[in-house]
Order: structure tokens, then C-alpha cells, then sequence
């Protein structure tokens, strides 16, 4: 706990802990100091000088995005001096800024604006000076337009700062411009489209591509919710307007390393307003699928399933809701009456992994190890973790990369154990063994011949030494790395590669009969399967009902298919790989016709005379089951090694070739 500092703020008492600067600590009071160039979080260059005030004591004025608190100080954020040097800056930076606030998309949140309506500035007592610099606006995703730009910096910093590291400074002084390398369009620069550099620009100088005339801020209804399209499961925002979709936004906390989202999360919501989308229910009719009613969709559906005789099976994927995936093990249980059901967490987890794993908080990890993983931004593969590990590593922590193959983040790692995983945690066991962590005698024994190599041995000191240390590792490296959790005071998280594998594997979509792959293997009577599975070829079943958002190829070889809404469309809670709770709120209405999981599960469920009863307070219980760790061999759990990228490129294979990703996807392959 870092120690807390007592100052006055505007004549008020205010307490923040110890290395807070001075807008931070006087916006915890509600004081705001005017800032144009500060972003909280990354690191306070002091350039735009909008934040300056009058500490006593101190010479002249002083920088408030850079003066640290000191116990006793005495603020003032507001003198007639102040406030006629904060109208100069203004005044100045206004003679450079187009004077466009009728028709440009950013007024009512762009801070340059404010300040000038609070300042009362109408028009710069300055010589306007025009650039009229080219818009690069040769993508789906981004516009940039920087005669806007006010040099704040935000952007470079902002991506920099996660490791993209695109933009930067052309030229000095007022003609400086924010360039990509050799001045390129984006798309030939390394960038994600991740849009961070979008949600940290103060004016229009960066903004989504298609916002022109579709409306201001305030015209939006502002959903909270979260992204289900990969393990991160990262918080968003999104914007609707007249019931449709508009924009999407990271909704991660201002400052946090966690504010983050990747161009799936921003830029995928096309796909559900696309003609990918079902919107009715339809069942095969003579070898073609046709439209058909619910009831008839679902009657078929239970007499199927009904006449089946025990030769059922049913799969999802781990990216639905808590809530649906309650009803769906009950439904397979109290329902169908099947052990076969089983997701595709299976793929990759095993299920211990993902109900024993620890809760962990990124913003106070000061010592990160990464085992067995891979997250890549530019692979879209765990992107969040990938940005926010970087971020913390330039904010001060230390990583430790553990990988027998090639990783993008060991480039910015402090150790890099290029070696087999589960052996390297037995070797790290020993160092904090001899470091005179205690240890029951399994694990002892267990690593009492090994000798420790150099890299091992660090990686070691540093957990040692570590305040809040975080284990991120493959799934099948979950036990090998728990172990360490016997030795020092350490989270253990497995990662998993889908939304919500923590949440249905705990709530019991894990199988006790046939698994997910021998389901898709065929041999069934009747599959069922839930969501986007990544299957193209339909298995060898007799009949196959698909419930879907997305004309999938496995739903065009369905007998019946029940058409479910996304998750923008539906509502309920993730539990995501940090073990947080996260709530999905619904941002529009379903499309067409098409029903949350829950609801499809509970209607049939009613048809085939055994209604299911959702119940809040057992799907709670469900998540308390804790186990306490004992050591486990350090091996790592085989047969779980699917590619990352190309699983998620084909769970998220409707969304993105239906959205705008789709353009991203061609540009990629050409480069
Ligand atoms: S979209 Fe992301 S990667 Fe591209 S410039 Fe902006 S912050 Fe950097
Ligand atoms: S593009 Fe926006 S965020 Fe970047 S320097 Fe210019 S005004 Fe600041
Ligand atoms: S990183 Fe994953 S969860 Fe986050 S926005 Fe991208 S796809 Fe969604
Ligand atoms: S916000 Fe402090 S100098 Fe810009």
C-alpha cells in the first residue's frame, strides 16, 4: 500500500496516495484543471501548459500534469493570472484549429471546444493559419484529418505506450504533424485499427471512418457491456441511435492498462445488422432449408430430440452468457437427459483450469510472467492481454516470457526462458526454494535434483521480491504453474481463448459422456449444437438443429435452425479470464425474429414437458466452488494445442467477414 498524502486543493482538504499528480488528485476532489496534452495513465509530457497552477511556496507556476502531490501543498488551480494564460494557449492553439464546431462531428465532447466556451473565446485574436494537410481516409476504420489536430501528443503516446507503436512526430514546433513511418496510409504502417489512438484524441483530428452526419454524442444512447469475441472478454461502450448501432468504444476504465479493445471489438458490430444474420427459424423441407415459424422449428426440434432415444449430443462455444449457459446445462441434464454436452473450451482448457484459476488485477500486477501463450495484438490472438502486459511493462513492471517457441512479447520482457514450460516452473520452484520460501515435501522432493539456469534463477528473485505477481499461462500449464502459488504469494491465471470459458465450464457445460470432438465426430442420433462452432463440415448425425446468429457454413447443413441474437442483442454476465464479472447489457433489440439462448432453450424445453426455471442463486453457488492447491507434477496437460489465431478466426468467422474486418482481412493477405 503506497502511503497517503494530505494537501489542499482550492481551499479543500484532499487525501490521495503518495506520486499522484495534480490533476488526478484535484479531480478525486471534483476540482477540475483544465488539459489538453495529459491522458492519465501513460506518461505526462507537459507540453500544452493548460494545466498550470499556483503551488505556494513554489517558484513561478507549476505543471499539473507533472507535480507530484507533497504532503502539506497548497493548490490553487484558478487566479486571474491563471486564467489568462490558459486563454492565451487557447487563443494561440485556436488560430491553428479549424473553426468548424456547426458541422464537426466531435462537438459536445471535444475538449478543445469546452475550454473555449468556458474561456469565451469566439475567434483567435491570431492570424488563422491554414494547412490544409491530406485526410488519409483510405480505410474502413479511420479517419485522420490533421488540420484538427492540436499536437497534444495523446496518440503517439497512446500506442506507443501498448506497443503498436505507429504514430509519432514529423517537423517541430506549430508545423508539426502526427505521422505514421515514411508518412504512409495506415494500413501500411503496422496498425491493429485497434482505434486506441480514436478514444484518446481530445478533438476531430481522429474519429471512426463512418461517423460523418450520423449524429453527435449527444444523440446516443450509451450502452455499457462487454466483448465476447475473444478470451478477453474487454469492457465496451456502445453507442446506438434510433435503435441501430453506431459506434463502439472501449469502455475499460480511464487510466487503467485494461482500456483497451482491438478492431473486432470496435469494428465488428456490422456483421449484426448484415444479411449473414438468421432472422427466422428455418427447418429442412425436402432437402432445402426454408423459413418456418417457431413453433414449427421447435416442435420438429423436440420430437427429434424426443425420439433420439439417449443418442444425443449436445455442443456450444464458450462465448455465450452465464445465464444461457445455466439453462443449457440444465437442459441437457433435466431435458434431454444426455452427459454429453461439452464445449469448445475443451479444445484448449481443462476444466479444472478454468474454475480454480485466481482473480487478478492488471493495474497493480507489478511483475507478469506470460507461460505457454502468445498474445499478439497484430495476430488478434488475447490482444487486451497483449496491450495491457505492454502497458504495464512501460509503466514499471517487470515481465518474464516463458516459451519454448518464438514470442512478439519478448521483445519488451525483462526475462525470457526460451524453454520447455513445465520444466521451467519446476526450475523457478527450486530458486524461491533456496530463497527460503517454504515448501511441503512433494514439491520439494519434486525439484530437489534439478539445477536452475541463470534465466530461471531471475525470473525467481523477481517473484520473490514481487508485491502483487500474476501467472498468466496456457490452460494446460495451469498446474505446473499453481505450484508456485505454494511457495510465494502469487495469482495463477489460465487463459483461455473464449469470452466465458471460466463461466460454463463452472456452471457445468463440461462433459461427463462424449466430448465436444467425439460429438463432431459423429455418430449421433440428434446434435445440437449452440452458437458459432467453429465446424464447416456437418458431422455424420441423422439430424442436426443449429442455433445461431450467423448463416454459418455447419447452420446451411442444418435440419433445423433456431436463430439466437448476438451479444449486443442479449443480456447477462461473463466471468472473463481475469475472473472478473463482467455485465452484458443489450445495446439493441434482436434482430428479425431471433431469441437469446435462454429464452430458445426454455421454449423448447416447455414443448418437450419439462419447463426449465432459471435460478440466479444456484447459477451464484456454482461459481463459489473453490479448491485449495496441492502440489500436482510439473507436466503440461497434452492433447490441448490448437492454434489461437485460427480458432478465433473461426469462431469470429461470420463476424468478421461480414463487417468491415472483412477489408482488413484482404489488405492483410495481399501484404
Ligand atoms: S489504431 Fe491502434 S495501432 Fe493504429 S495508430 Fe491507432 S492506436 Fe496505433
Ligand atoms: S491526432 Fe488527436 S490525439 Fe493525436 S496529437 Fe493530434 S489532437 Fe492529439
Ligand atoms: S481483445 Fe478480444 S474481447 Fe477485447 S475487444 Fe478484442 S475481441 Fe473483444
Ligand atoms: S495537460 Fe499538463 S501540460 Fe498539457
Amino acid at each position: 500500500m503506497s502511503k497517503t498524502v494530505s494537501l489542499k486543493i482550492d481551499a479543500k482538504e484532499v487525501k490521495v496516495p503518495e506520486g499522484t499528480n495534480l490533476i488526478d488528485a484535484a479531480e478525486s476532489a471534483g476540482i477540475h484543471i483544465p488539459n489538453l496534452c495529459y491522458l492519465k495513465g501513460t506518461r505526462s509530457i507537459g507540453a500544452c501548459r493548460m494545466c498550470l497552477v499556483e503551488v505556494e511556496g513554489a517558484k513561478g507556476h507549476s505543471v499539473g500534469c507533472i507535480t507530484k502531490v507533497k504532503e502539506g501543498m497548497n493548490v490553487k488551480t484558478t487566479t486571474p493570472q491563471i486564467e489568462e494564460m490558459r486563454k492565451f494557449i487557447l487563443d494561440l492553439v485556436l488560430s491553428m484549429h479549424p473553426l468548424d464546431c456547426m458541422t464537426c462531428t466531435k462537438a459536445g465532447v471535444c475538449t478543445l471546444q469546452q475550454y473555449a466556451y468556458d474561456q469565451g473565446i469566439k475567434e483567435s485574436n491570431f492570424t488563422r493559419k491554414k494547412f490544409g494537410y491530406p485526410v488519409d481516409a483510405a480505410n474502413p476504420f479511420i479517419k485522420r484529418d490533421p488540420d484538427y489536430c492540436i499536437l497534444c501528443a495523446r496518440c503517439v503516446r497512446v500506442c506507443k505506450e501498448q506497443g503498436t507503436n505507429v504514430l509519432d512526430f514529423m517537423g517541430r514546433g506549430v508545423g508539426a504533424k502526427v505521422v505514421t513511418a515514411m508518412d504512409k496510409p495506415l494500413q501500411e504502417s503496422g496498425c491493429t485499427f485497434c482505434g486506441s489512438c480514436v478514444d484518446a484524441c481530445p478533438v476531430n483530428a481522429l474519429l471512426e471512418a463512418d461517423r460523418w452526419r450520423k449524429g453527435r454524442e449527444w444523440d446516443y444512447t450509451k450502452t455499457k457491456s462487454a466483448c465476447l469475441s475473444c478470451g478477453n472478454g474487454c469492457d465496451i461502450t456502445v453507442s446506438t441511435k434510433d435503435g441501430g448501432l453506431v459506434k463502439i468504444n472501449s469502455g475499460g476504465e480511464e487510466g487503467s492498462a485494461e482500456k483497451y479493445i482491438c478492431a473486432i471489438g470496435r469494428f465488428g458490430f456490422d456483421a449484426v445488422s448484415s444479411d449473414a444474420r438468421v432472422t427466422v427459424p428455418m427447418v429442412r423441407v425436402n432437402g432445402e432449408l426454408k423459413e418456418a415459424a417457431w413453433k414449427e422449428a421447435l416442435d420438429l426440434a423436440s420430437e427429434k430430440l424426443k425420439a433420439a432415444a439417449g443418442s444425443t449430443g449436445i455442443i456450444s462455444t464458450a462465448g455465450i452468457l452465464n445465464q444461457d449457459a445455466f439453462v443449457l446445462s440444465k437442459f441437457a441434464s433435466d431435458v434431454v437427459r444426455t452427459k454429453n454436452v461439452d464445449t469448445t473450451a475443451s479444445l484448449y482448457a481443462e476444466a479444472d483450469s478454468m474454475k480454480f484459476s485466481d482473480s487478478a488485477d492488471m493495474d497493480s500486477a507489478d511483475v507478469i510472467v506470460l507461460a505457454g501463450l502468445n498474445p499478439s495484438q497484430w495476430e488478434r490472438v488475447l490482444p487486451a492481454l497483449d496491450a495491457s502486459t505492454r502497458r504495464r511493462v512501460a509503466r514499471g513492471a517487470k515481465l518474464v516470457v516463458i516459451n519454448s517457441g518464438e514470442t512478439r512479447a519478448s521483445s519488451v520482457a525483462t526475462v525470457n526462458i526460451a524453454a520447455d514450460e513445465a520444466s521451467a516452473f519446476a526450475q523457478i520452484s527450486k530458486a524461491l526454494i533456496s530463497k527460503g520460501k517454504k515448501a511441503d515435501n512433494a514439491l520439494a522432493s519434486a525439484v530437489s535434483g534439478l539445477t536452475v539456469p541463470e534465466d530461471a534463477e531471475k525470473a525467481a528473485a523477481l517473484l520473490a521480491e514481487a508485491k502483487s505477481p500474476v501467472i498468466f499461462c496456457h490452460p494446460s500449464l495451469f498446474n505446473a504453474a499453481r505450484n508456485i502459488s505454494l511457495l510465494t504469494d502469487i495469482k495463477v491465471v489460465a487463459v483461455p481463448f473464449e469470452a466465458n470459458a471460466r463461466g460454463v465450464v463452472s456452471l457445468g457445460l463440461t462433459t461427463e459422456g462424449k466430448t465436444y470432438n467425439e460429438m463432431v465426430s459423429g455418430g449421433l442420433n440428434v446434435l445440437y449444437a449452440v452458437g458459432e462452432v467453429p465446424v464447416t463440415k456437418r458431422p455424420d448425425v441423422k439430424f442436426l438443429i443449429v442455433q445461431t446468429s450467423y448463416m454459418t457454413e455447419l447452420a446451411k447443413q442444418a435440419d433445423v435452425i433456431l436463430p439466437a441474437s448476438t451479444c449486443l442483442e442479449s443480456e447477462g454476465t461473463i466471468i472473463n479470464y481475469l475472473g472478473k464479472v463482467k455485465e452484458v447489457e443489450k445495446a439493441v433489440e434482436p434482430a428479425g425474429e431471433s431469441k437469446q439462448h435462454k429464452n430458445i432453450l426454455i421454449e423448447l424445453s416447455k414443448i418437450m414437458g419439462n419447463p426449465i426455471k432459471e435460478s440466479a442463486a444456484k447459477m451464484k453457488s456454482a461459481f463459489q466452488v473453490k479448491e485449495k492447491p496441492a502440489f500436482k507434477p510439473f507436466e503440461k496437460k497434452q492433447g490441448l494445442d490448437i492454434d489461437p489465431s485460427e480458432f478465433n478466426d473461426a469462431v469470429n468467422k461470420s463476424v468478421i467477414y461480414s463487417s468491415r474486418l472483412a477489408w482488413l482481412k484482404e489488405v492483410m493477405t495481399e501484404a
